[in-house]
């Protein structure tokens, strides 16, 4: 009798045991520090190195000319976008700003800028070209032509990245030009993932192992009779 409750106590006490392991073997693995990403500011100019790319020189640009009215990415003087600016700087068209007053200081800001990163990647213009030289004869438009011609081109090499067009200036009717190598590699949580799978087999097992040997342990002491 005293045999069947040891038994009894020990059989229960590994079903305890084997059922927290497996519910902590579920719990997600504990967060490592989450070292902060510093946050985007749109009005942060973008860093102009000394012997820039063109896309370099294009981001910079933009940034300088386009950002204002088509905003940080080119989603249009949006409400939202006018947004990022400080307090007295949101409504574009307030006196002394930008409404094409006589007393106001700025160039005028027309009051509907359009996108210029669009679902049709801006097909008006067939290349890269083509955008470059409708910058240059119509923009900015308080000021056409401002810039110089490599400049153009450089922001509309920047234009064309925002909206996933490549950038060479080929008619459409090129071979597609073969994708970059894939140099994918496997984010770092799927090992995380086969680790954390294999645990709960890992406890499962153990904890298993250590009931039988408990309890064969106690048969073992079960007095002769
Ligand atoms: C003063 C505000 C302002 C600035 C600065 C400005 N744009 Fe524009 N942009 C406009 C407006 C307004 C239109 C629409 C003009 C029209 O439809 O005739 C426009 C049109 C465009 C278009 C044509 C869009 C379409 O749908 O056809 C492109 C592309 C463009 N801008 C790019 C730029 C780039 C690149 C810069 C920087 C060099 C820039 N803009 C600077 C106000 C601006």
């Amino acid at each position: 009798m005293k045999t069947i409750h040891s038994l009894l106590v020990v059989v229960l006490g590994g079903f305890a045991l084997l059922s927290i392991c497996a519910f902590q073997a579920d719990l997600p693995p504990v967060q490592a520090d989450v070292t902060p990403t510093p946050t985007y500011d749109p009005l942060v100019e973008p860093p102009l190195p000394e012997h820039p790319t063109e896309l370099e020189l294009g981001k910079n640009l933009y940034w300088h000319w386009c950002m204002p009215c088509h905003g940080d990415v080119g989603q249009g003087l949006t409400d939202e976008f006018r947004g990022v600016w400080e307090p007295d700087h949101q409504n574009c068209w307030a006196r002394g700003c930008h409404a094409g007053r006589k007393e106001d200081t700025g160039f005028p800001i027309p009051t509907v800028v359009p996108a210029i990163v669009i679902a049709d990647k801006l097909a008006q213009f067939p290349s890269l070209q083509a955008l470059a030289d409708f910058l240059q004869a119509t923009h900015p438009p308080q000021h056409p032509g401002i810039l110089q011609t490599d400049e153009y081109h450089a922001i509309a090499a920047y234009v064309f990245t925002m909206n996933d067009r490549p950038l060479e200036d080929s008619t459409p009717t090129a071979l597609p030009t073969p994708l970059p190598t894939s140099t994918m590699s496997l984010p770092p949580s799927n090992q995380g993932l086969s680790a954390s799978t294999s645990t709960p087999f890992l406890v499962v097992g153990g904890a298993l192992f250590l009931i039988i040997i408990l309890i064969l342990s106690v048969a073992m002491r079960k007095p002769k009779l």
